[in-house]
């Protein structure tokens, strides 16, 4: 599915949420930064751009890997790559399954997701993955949609599930995998059921913060 919408993926992110996705990506990004690692893995990197927004705002030298198992988004990745060098050095992008990482133990300071995590087959399975590439002290951050503030949901589900997959089946040409969005954002658990989960997988710290009305929340968790 991510490999047929992955040419017109950023365009129907952009349209979809009003723009408003490059600001929680870069909520995120400051929430990295704030812990200084020196080496961050991005997780379901998809086309890049929470991989990409790292490069900017981390000190020259941080090494990052974007990794996802969908091949034609990361050739989205890696062709944005190639369109505009960073003289900040180049980010690794890599094949890798979410659920099984090729990565050894303990490998970094940081691991970031930004709507990832709710497309895992096996979100426990995913957990236990990053806390296991994680260093003991590092950090998760998690970005992903939650479940919004009761007043807004009536409008919020007719846009996620009649205006959503009609505008991005235009996009896209993919109108059931926009379906699915509406699925999978539906059946995510809230801020607090994902901390639970979270601390279920071995952090001992957790922490959340709501971001649009709770649309989307951000985790932050430690090893
Ligand atoms: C909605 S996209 C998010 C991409 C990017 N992080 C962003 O912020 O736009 C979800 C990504 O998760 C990837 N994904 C889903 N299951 C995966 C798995 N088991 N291992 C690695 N990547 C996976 C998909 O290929 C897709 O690129």
């Amino acid at each position: 599915m991510f490999g047929r919408i992955a040419p017109r993926y950023d365009l129907a992110n952009r349209v979809l949420s009003g723009g408003i996705d490059v600001y929680w990506r870069f909520k995120l990004v400051e929430a990295v930064r704030r812990a200084r690692p020196r080496n961050v893995l991005d997780l379901a990197t998809g086309s890049g751009d929470v991989a990409f927004a790292l490069q900017r705002a981390l000190p020259a030298g941080t090494q990052l890997l974007g990794m996802d198992f969908c091949q034609p988004m990361l050739d989205q990745a890696e062709a944005k790559q190639a369109a505009r060098p960073s003289p900040r050095g180049a980010i690794r992008f890599q094949q890798g399954d979410g659920l099984n990482l090729p990565l050894p133990d303990q490998a970094f300071d940081a691991v970031t997701i930004a709507f990832g995590l709710r497309n895992m087959a096996d979100r426990a399975r995913c957990l236990a993955e990053m806390r296991r590439v994680l260093r003991p002290g590092g950090t998760l951050f998690i970005l992903e949609f939650s479940q919004p503030w009761a007043l807004v949901r009536p409008f919020y589900n007719l846009h996620l599930r009649k205006l959503s997959p009609l505008v991005a089946g235009w996009l896209t040409g993919d109108r059931a995998a926009y379906e699915y969005l509406g699925t999978s954002i539906g059946a995510f658990p809230g801020r607090e059921g994902l901390s639970s989960e979270i601390r279920a997988a071995g952090f001992p710290t957790v922490s959340s913060s709501a971001m649009t009305m709770g649309v989307v929340a951000l985790h932050a968790a430690t090893r």
